[in-house]
């Protein structure tokens, strides 16, 4: 089985739609095994996002990560990391598919509701960040 990180972004939980977000991820397989609503420090999204730090966009995406809470967690799957990223959809939402989370729920390309680890060795780095193998449970 193979994890990967999760975060529900702050446009998401200012609309009160975390639930709707969670029941596309169950419904298309992946198990939430592990979960919890935090408030980012501005120290830990520069850190989360560190390979972005010489992008135009850094310091929005820091200042729009920690202006609400954000619910992360832990998905499981037999190809969890793909399986997520293609029911995200593309980063920008004006290019994603139907039936997809940013397609259905994301406001634009900062506002795009989810985040979803990129390969292998992010997934490792990304889960490790904001949980311990105690709070994982499958
Ligand atoms: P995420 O998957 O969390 O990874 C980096 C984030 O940077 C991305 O989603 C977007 O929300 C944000 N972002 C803002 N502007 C851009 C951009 N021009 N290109 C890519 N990502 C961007």
């Amino acid at each position: 089985m193979q994890k990967t990180l999760s975060i529900i972004k702050p446009d998401a939980t200012v609309r009160n739609i975390t639930g709707k977000i969670n029941a596309m991820i169950e419904d298309a397989g992946l198990k939430i095994v592990a979960q919890k609503r935090i408030r980012l420090t501005k120290e830990q999204a520069q850190e989360f996002y560190i390979e972005h730090k010489d992008k135009a966009f850094y310091d929005d995406l820091v200042e729009y990560m920690t202006s609400a809470p954000v619910v992360v967690q832990v998905l499981e799957g037999e190809n969890a990391i793909t399986d997520y990223r293609k029911l995200m959809g593309t980063t920008n939402p004006a290019t994603a598919e139907d039936g997809t989370i940013r397609k259905t729920f994301a406001e634009s390309i900062t506002h795009n509701s989810v985040h979803g680890s990129d390969s292998e060795e992010s997934a490792a780095r990304e889960v490790n960040f904001f949980f311990n193998h105690l709070e994982i449970l499958d």
